[in-house]
């Protein structure tokens, strides 16, 4: 029998590319969604890549008796658990509504996990979990920094709670996957990413600023401690960080986890500036981007990126697109959205 994957949040960016290559690697899924920050468009769109009827649950996953008939409906063993509000700045100005959400969607989910006897958790973490780090590259042993915002302290008290769970009951096995900065879209350019409003993150902002719909991009702070004084990211293929999804399933449903909880650093393990980014970008694309040098942004980190050598070892996984093609699959993505011609 094939093996079920519920994916919460499964609509959104980092959800719907994951549904398509779990799919492509032989797994049924489930996508769970209250389309808070997505379109049903996204699940078409795995629909339409895959040639499979996905099922889609409109549910939200604080909603405990709506998400126990997702559990009576489908029988899965693993969950993949993405949804949540992921928003720094709004996560100062309503921490509330972050706790709630991500708090108690994620704890339905171990709750129900336990109480159906289902085995496996793989949670959504974060690189915001290692704050501003004493050594480059951050190791998974690398001590998190105290949270600088709510947001990051639901991912912080969201590992705390799976490592805590697995440890307490038996059924459980947990993985949390700390993503550094995802970005790119699917080849196809039938799923991507869809900021509402003003983007806060860089390559929506370049893809937009290219398509014109902002005027220009505020490069934040040239003045860092790096080669070129911008920041220093590691900027993750959200194709190959789905791909590290399937390998973390795989070792789950394949009972070669290690420990009952594990964690794992998913990025290339390269550092690239801001203006790296934005010339790269201008190259592959062939266009010419309107940006100005701006003051820092406040909270900003000079530069983190990962040690992958747990994931690569452990998951057999690795970072497999240059920057160059994801940046292309970005344009290509923003180009369809916007219905822009070559
Ligand atoms: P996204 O907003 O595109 O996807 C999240 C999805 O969850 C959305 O479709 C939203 O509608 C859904 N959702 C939110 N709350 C829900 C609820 N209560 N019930 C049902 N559905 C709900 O975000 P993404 O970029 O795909 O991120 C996915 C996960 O990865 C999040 O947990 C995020 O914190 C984490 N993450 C993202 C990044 C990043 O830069 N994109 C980096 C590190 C970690
Ligand atoms: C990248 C670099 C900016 C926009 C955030 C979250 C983190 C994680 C990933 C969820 C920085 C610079 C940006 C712009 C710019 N999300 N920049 N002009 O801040 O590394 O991480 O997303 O877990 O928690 O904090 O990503 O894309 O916002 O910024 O110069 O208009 O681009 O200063 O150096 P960040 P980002």
């Amino acid at each position: 029998m094939r093996e079920c994957v519920l994916i919460s949040g499964g609509a959104g960016y980092i959800g719907s590319h994951t549904a398509v290559e779990l799919i492509e690697a032989g797994y049924d899924v489930v996508i769970v969604d209250n389309l808070s920050n997505s379109e049903i468009a996204a699940v078409e769109g795995v629909r339409q890549i895959t040639g499979v009827d996905v099922p889609f649950e409109l549910v939200n996953t604080c909603d405990i008796e709506a998400l126990k008939k997702v559990f009576d409906k489908y029988k899965f063993n693993s969950v993949i658990h993405f949804a949540a509000y992921k928003a720094v700045g709004e996560s100062m100005e309503k921490p509330l509504m972050y706790y709630q959400n991500n708090l108690t969607s994620f704890m339905n989910i171990c709750q129900l996990m336990v109480v159906y006897n289902r085995p496996n958790i793989l949670f959504s973490s974060s690189a915001t979990v290692y704050g501003d780090a004493e050594h480059l590259p951050v190791t998974e042993q690398t001590e998190r920094q105290p949270a600088t915002s709510p947001y990051g302290n639901t991912k912080q008290m969201a590992e705390d709670i799976l490592r805590d769970s697995c440890r307490a009951y038996p059924v459980l096995h947990g993985v949390a996957l700390r993503y550094f900065n995802p970005v790119g879209a699917h080849p196809s350019a039938l799923i991507g990413e869809l900021p509402r409003g003003v983007p806060n993150n860089l390559l929506p902002f370049v893809t937009q600023t290219a398509a014109g719909i902002r005027e220009c991009l505020s490069v934040f702070g040239n003045d860092y401690d790096t080669p070129d004084g911008t920041c220093l990211r590691d900027y993750i293929d959200v194709v190959d960080l789905a791909k590290a999804h399937v390998a973390t399933i795989n070792r789950m449903t394949q009972g070669k986890m290690r420990q009952d909880y594990e964690i794992f650093n998913v990025g290339t393990g390269c550092p690239v500036s801001v203006l790296e980014l934005v010339t790269k970008f201008e190259k592959v694309n062939n266009l010419k981007l309107n940006y100005k040098i701006v003051g820092r942004r406040p909270g900003d980190v000079p530069a983190v990126w990962a040690d992958v050598k747990l994931a690569n070892e452990e998951l057999g996984w690795k970072a497999e697109r240059t920057l160059e093609e994801t940046l292309a699959a970005a344009w290509k993505w923003e180009k369809r959205v916007r219905n822009i011609k070559d």
